[in-house]
């Protein structure tokens, strides 16, 4: 089965971008520790990042596809600031049905308020958050386990 790794805006800054709060692990570090937890569990990764709202709504119709098939694992997706403001991609989690891990490097809740809402929760199967780029692996392993 396959797993949709889907990264939303500014995660391709990963590495740079606010390494206080998300740390230096790149967005290909991600990746690669992504693949390497995909291949302990014999899944197939697609593993993905946009800056576009749109062009997340389309890889989760294109996830949706594969689960209709039953051939989707789950989708993982860190929707970064999308999360907070998406009525569009909770409608394409819900419109598919894709199972869904709501995932986030830092601890929202410990952040600003505005970051406290996520529009995604509603549709997800999973959340989590805190846990660093070591929350994607911890992701997968559960997955692989439904
Ligand atoms: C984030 C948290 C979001 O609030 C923020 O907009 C991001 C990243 C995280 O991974 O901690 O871009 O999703």
């Amino acid at each position: 089965k396959t797993v949709y790794v889907l990264n939303g805006p500014n995660l391709n800054l990963l590495g740079m971008r606010e390494p206080a709060i998300y740390g230096s692990a790149t967005l290909d570090d991600v990746r690669q520790l992504c693949e390497q937890a995909c291949q302990r569990h014999g899944l197939t990764l697609e593993f993905r990042q946009s800056n576009h709202e749109g062009e997340l709504v389309d890889w989760i119709h294109e996830a949706g596809r594969i689960h209709a098939q039953g051939g989707l694992a789950a989708v993982v997706m860190n929707a970064a600031a999308y999360t907070h403001t998406s009525v569009a991609l909770l409608d394409a989690v819900k419109g598919t049905g894709v199972p869904l891990v709501e995932l986030h490097i830092s601890n929202v809740h410990a952040r600003e308020s505005f970051r406290h809402h996520s529009y995604l929760a509603a549709a997800a199967r999973a959340v989590m958050c805190g846990f660093g780029v070591a929350g994607y692996r911890l992701a997968i392993d559960a997955v692989a386990a439904w």
